[in-house]
């Protein structure tokens, strides 16, 4: 499988939401605009749903064309941690900028945000009442507001690209796991996104679609899109990760290189956590 074996390898990279900020406040004056600010910051995010506090302090900066793979037990706070991004859940305290801006609140700012926050679920979300081609140009035409016919020709290009050309007529429920998952993906990339956020992708297919679904996710990375990425697929992660981050209970317990993580978790709770995925 190619995301075991190939595929772009950035190099290990230990830039820290840290060493960021020293970067940024040690620079001279005039130099600050020219640096690079994160495309995802989020500076101590505390989420809770009700009593149930799940994320704590969050500190994440994720760097324009990063592909960052979140790990963690069930229950850790992966999907809430993603879904604030685009502010499917709204956060209780702390700030999250995209792109150097705090999220929009509602209205045509935040469609826009989610526009440009491309997101993938475990479970497809299609329209199921809709061909494959009419799911991936409805968001162009309605949010980007793109002639149909520009939308048709990029949609096609775009399923022609994760390899699913053949099925734009289809209705969803006549294609594969993977065939749905690609087109997921297709959709999302129709909105230009500046960034991915995927949810466990690849954990409701079947176990031959995995790899076809991880090679788009690994062809992406490799053009340079900053991914968000909640997967278990060390595979993957070794392949087109710079950074994993490993939560649990909703904090950020270890930051580091995969080949690093995999091979020397640092914590207790990660060695344990390794230890269950290295032996499933
Ligand atoms: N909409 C919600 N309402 C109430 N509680 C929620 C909601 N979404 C998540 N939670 C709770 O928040 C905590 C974190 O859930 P989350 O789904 O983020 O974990 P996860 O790391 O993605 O887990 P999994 O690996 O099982 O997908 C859990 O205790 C969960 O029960
Ligand atoms: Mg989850």
């Amino acid at each position: 499988m190619r995301c075991a074996a190939g595929g772009p390898v950035p190099g290990p990279d230990h830039r820290s939401v840290i060493r960021a900020d020293v970067r940024l406040a040690s620079a001279p004056e005039g130099k600050r605009a020219a640096l690079a600010v994160p495309l995802v910051k989020m500076s101590k995010v505390n989420k809770s749903f009700g009593a149930n506090h799940v994320l704590h302090d969050i500190d994440l900066a994720v760097d324009a064309g990063e592909v960052v793979v979140l790990i963690g037990p069930s229950g850790s706070g992966k999907s809430t941690l993603c879904r604030t991004i685009n502010r499917l859940e709204p956060i209780d305290s702390g700030d999250i900028l995209v792109d150097g801006h705090p999220l929009p609140d509602e209205g045509r700012a935040l469609a826009q945000l989610r526009a440009d926050v491309g997101m993938v679920f475990q479970q497809f979300n299609l329209f199921a009442h809709l061909t494959i081609l009419d799911n991936v140009t409805l968001g162009p035409v309605r949010v980007r507001r793109v002639a149909k016919r520009e939308a048709r020709d990029q949609a096609m290009a775009l399923l022609e690209r994760v390899g699913i050309a053949d099925k734009a007529g289809r209705r969803p429920a006549e294609l594969s796991g993977g065939q749905q998952q690609r087109a997921a993906i297709a959709r999302a990339l129709a909105m230009r996104p500046k960034l991915m956020l995927f949810d466990e992708p690849t954990s409701a297919l079947d176990p031959e679609m995995i790899s076809e679904v991880l090679d788009v996710m690994l062809d992406l990375a490799a053009e340079g899109m900053t991914m968000i990425v909640v997967t278990h697929e060390m595979g993957f992660a070794r392949s087109a990760a710079r950074r994993v981050v490993f939560l649990d209970e909703g904090r950020v317990v270890e930051v580091a290189a995969p080949a690093e993580f995999f091979a020397h978790p640092r914590s207790e709770r990660a060695r344990d956590f390794v230890s269950k995925i290295l032996s499933h």
